[in-house]
């Protein structure tokens, strides 16, 4: 296959080829369809159609509030049910618009450290300093205080792909992290399914060889895709890349099983179909839909087989 061929170009320096396959994870909301917050029951739920149905281990969450900024308290729900389900998380805290201390109260509620294995670890913001909702000497002071307060925790952020290539992100990098999710989603750089997977290689090469140009190390800091993913049937076009359920279906055959295979852990975005989230506006300044991009539908029903 040209992938490999392509990958191994760019990754010449990585360990990649040798080291075992990548940890799947999934992205999963924090509110039901109904708008309510998920409490433990709705994440046991979640939990176990993600079980059943796909070899993922672990699962990211983005916020403590919902999008209207009522409090879901989530660390203190989805903790406890991800103990009792055999799953890991990796806290989100959205920080954005002054919710910091919000968050990290609804955090420290929790006593996330009590609860072993389940929590693999914190990540503050995401995407925040793609879409300029804070600075880059905001962020590392978040950082460092959760890492004072969680010593024996991993701590990282989310964002995009481009921004953790392109320097922007070098003083995050040296804050002393441990770990890094670089985002990227083929469909928002407008491509035909056909290109998809090359370009996120492509942009997951980019970033990875950054951070270790940076760190000038392999593997000092743990690098993870954060999110990639593809819109359903019922989503909208971005350019020439389609929604659909087929196109979904054959990105993840190709782009998530193979970025897994070379070793990479990768969070897709996102387990269950929200048709209660807003719109985005992509960069091109159209709305587009953000509520089908589940792999299982909003009631949890699987929408293809997601075994590699
Ligand atoms: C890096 O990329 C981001 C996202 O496209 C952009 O906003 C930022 O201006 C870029 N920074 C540099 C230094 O090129
Ligand atoms: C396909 O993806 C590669 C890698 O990102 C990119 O360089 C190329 O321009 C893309 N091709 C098209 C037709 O957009």
């Amino acid at each position: 296959m040209q992938l490999r061929t392509i990958i191994s170009t760019a990754l010449v320096a990585a360990p990649l080829a040798v080291s075992a396959a990548g940890t799947l994870g999934f992205a999963v909301g924090n509110t039901n369809p109904d708008g309510t917050c998920k409490k433990s029951s709705d994440f046991e739920s979640d939990f176990k159609a993600i079980k059943d149905n796909t070899d993922a281990a672990i699962v990211r969450t983005y916020s403590s509030t919902d999008q209207f900024g009522n409090a879901c308290n989530t660390p203190s729900e989805v903790l406890p049910a991800a103990k009792s389900a055999g799953i890991k998380v990796l806290l989100g805290l959205w920080p954005d618009g002054g919710a910091w201390e919000k968050e990290k109260a609804a955090l420290d509620a929790a006593d996330p450290a009590s609860f072993g294995d389940a929590l693999y670890g914190i990540t503050v913001g995401s995407e925040g300093m793609y879409r300029g909702t804070y600075n880059a000497e905001e962020l590392v002071g978040w950082i460092q205080e959760t890492k004072k307060d969680y010593p024996n925790t991993l701590v990282g952020t989310a964002d995009s792909w481009n921004c953790w290539a392109n320097g922007s992100m070098d003083s995050i990098i040296s804050s002393g992290l441990d770990l890094i999710l670089a985002n990227g989603f083929a469909y928002w750089q407008y491509q035909d399914i056909k290109n998809a997977t090359k370009t996120y290689f492509d942009d997951m090469a980019q970033a990875l060889a950054h951070v270790q140009e940076v760190t000038g190390s392999l593997d000092k800091i743990h690098f993870m895709n954060g999110e990639t993913g593809w819109p359903g049937t019922g989503g909208t076009d971005a350019g020439a890349a389609k929604a659909g359920d087929d196109n979904m279906e054959s990105y993840w055959k190709s782009a998530v099983c193979g970025l897994l295979d070379w070793g990479v852990d990768l969070f897709w975005f996102e387990a269950f179909d929200e048709p209660n989230k807003p719109s985005a506006i992509g960069d091109n300044g159209q709305e587009a839909s953000e509520s089908h991009w589940g792999s299982f539908d909003a009631e949890r029903n699987p929408k293809f087989d997601m075994r590699c």
